[in-house]
Parts: C-alpha cells; sequence; structure tokens
C-alpha cells in the first residue's frame, strides 16, 4: 500500500517514472494515485519513497520518519582497489570481531538486492567457537572415513592433494576460519541460485573494507547439500536450502602486491 501526503506532494511525477510495475498512476487531480488492485504487483522496492526529495510518500508503512536521508559514498578509486586488493584468507588471528563492525555488517544484511525484491534470504551466522568446532570436526569425521575408502582418490585425481590434506586432519572446508556465514534461499525463490551469492558478494566486500579476512567455501556448500546431520545444525526454516557459505575473521596475514590477472575476455559493443 503506498500513500501520498497531498500536503507535501508537489506533483513532480519522479515517484511515477521509478516505478518499475507501474503501480503509481497519475490520478485526475495530479497526484500519484495507488491503486487497491494493483497492491499484489508492488515489488515493495522504495524506489518511490526513495526518490520522493519532498518525503511525501509511504510504502507499506514506511516512510520519511522510517529512513535515513543518503550519504556520500566512497570515491571510485577507493571502490576499485577494493576489489583488486580483495583477497581470499585462510590464516586467522585468534581475536574477536569488533562488535560495532560485526553489527554494521549484520546490519547490511537487510540492503542485499535480491531478484523481483524478494528478500526471503535467511542467514546462519556462525560466531561462536565452540559451534564453529562443532562444524568442522562433524565434516572432517565423515571425509576422513570417505577418504579412507581411497574411493574420492580413484574418481578425483585431480583432487588427490586435498585427500592427503583430508587424512592429515586439516580443515580443507572450513579452513579453521572463526567465523562462518551460510546464506539459504526458499527452494520457490525467483532468484534463488543468484540471490544467496549476491548477498555474501556484498557482505564480502564489506567485511574486508572493515578489516576483516573472508574466504569462499564450495567445499562447505557441498558438504551443506550433502549431508544432512550437518545441514539439520543450521536450523534452515522449512522448505530453504543452503545457497552458499563464506568463511570470515580477523586475518593473520596482509599482502604487499595486487596480482595480476590474466587478461579479459571482453567483447565491447
Ligand atoms: C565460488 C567459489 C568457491 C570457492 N571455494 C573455495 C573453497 O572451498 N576453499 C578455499 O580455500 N577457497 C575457495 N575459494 C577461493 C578461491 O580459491 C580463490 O578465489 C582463489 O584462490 C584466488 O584467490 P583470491 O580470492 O585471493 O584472489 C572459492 C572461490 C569461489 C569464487
Amino acid at each position: 500500500m503506498i500513500v501520498i501526503d497531498k500536503s507535501t506532494c508537489v506533483r513532480c511525477g519522479a515517484c511515477l517514472r521509478d516505478c518499475v510495475v507501474h503501480v503509481l498512476t497519475k490520478g485526475a487531480d495530479g497526484f500519484p494515485s495507488f491503486r487497491r488492485e494493483d497492491e499484489t504487483f508492488c515489488l515493495n522496492c522504495q524506489h518511490c519513497l526513495a526518490v520522493c526529495a519532498q518525503g511525501a510518500v509511504t510504502c507499506n508503512g514506511v516512510g520519511f520518519a522510517e529512513t535515513r536521508a543518503v550519504e556520500p559514498l566512497p570515491d571510485g578509486r577507493a571502490e576499485a582497489a577494493l576489489v583488486r586488493q580483495r583477497r581470499s584468507i585462510r590464516q586467522w588471528r585468534d581475536a574477536p570481531i569488533p562488535d560495532d563492525v560485526w553489527t554494521r555488517l549484520v546490519d547490511s544484511l537487510a540492503w542485499m538486492p535480491t531478484g523481483c525484491n524478494d528478500h526471503r534470504l535467511h542467514f546462519t551466522l556462525v560466531r561462536n567457537r565452540a559451534q564453529m568446532e562443532w562444524y568442522r570436526r562433524a565434516v572432517s569425521r565423515k571425509l576422513q572415513a570417505l577418504v579412507r575408502t581411497r574411493l574420492p582418490q580413484i574418481l578425483f585425481p585431480k583432487f588427490r592433494r586435498y585427500m592427503e590434506e583430508i587424512a592429515r586432519g586439516d580443515d580443507v572446508v572450513f579452513r579453521n576460519a572463526p567465523c562462518m556465514i551460510v546464506a539459504s534461499t526458499p527452494k520457490n525463490a525467483p532468484c534463488r541460485e543468484a540471490d544467496p551469492w549476491i548477498a555474501l558478494s556484498y557482505f564480502d566486500l564489506l567485511a574486508q573494507a572493515n578489516g576483516l579476512g573472508t574466504c569462499w567455501s564450495g567445499f562447505a556448500v557441498h558438504a551443506f547439500k550433502g549431508l544432512r546431520g550437518l545441514r539439520r545444525a543450521l536450523r534452515l526454516p522449512r522448505g530453504y536450502e543452503v545457497g552458499t557459505v563464506l568463511l570470515f575473521g580477523i586475518p593473520a596475514v596482509t599482502y604487499a602486491r595486487v596480482p595480476q590477472p590474466r587478461p579479459l575476455s571482453v567483447d565491447v559493443q
């Protein structure tokens, strides 16, 4: 439900033009008008409210008083450096994440873009050391039993190194990380493949901008998908599946140089 405060609206039409599903139309009096029957088409994206310089729009109960004015953004050069200098971290300091950083990161998860503005992502944040150890040991036990059968070594000779590490008891799945975030989606979400990856990609950059280290774990995704006992510990809402996993904590390594990637395959048309 979108409500227009006619005492402050200047009929500029900015909200109409920025509505992706056209649920706002120009009324006979020139003010934006929201038709009740269009309710189901509204994505609740709040573009109408965000674009209104007068603060005249209330979208599903959220209006001027519930929102903040936009702030200056970091400059493009700093952002590009962040992208280039972000590294996968696998060495960690035994130090807690400062509460203010934790809060900033976790609060930001609500702003991650989702297909059709679905926003039903569920995040499991593991911060407790003992709980992280539980996941580590549960996976390690299973993988060590699997490696002892020698089957993975035959089926996946390219991954022989990992098998040796697993046999030694190394944590190839959670990389000894102190914390982890798992993004899960409802199986019927319109963009269930993309949403979790996008959310944790943003989280990744934000974490590194706040001095944390991060590492994606494709192995953990496979472990959660394949091991029901492990997945159960995530306490996912009914109908949800694991999308992706990012490990994080305070890094115990710094880098002096920026790697030089292979030349890009780009076609500018
Ligand atoms: C989809 C995806 C899955 C990954 N899975 C793992 C993983 O299971 N374990 C790991 O140590 N690193 C994993 N990584 C990290 C890559 O190995 C890493 O990006 C690569 O080593 C390059 O290092 P950089 O991220 O510092 O540039 C993954 C990265 C991506 C994008």
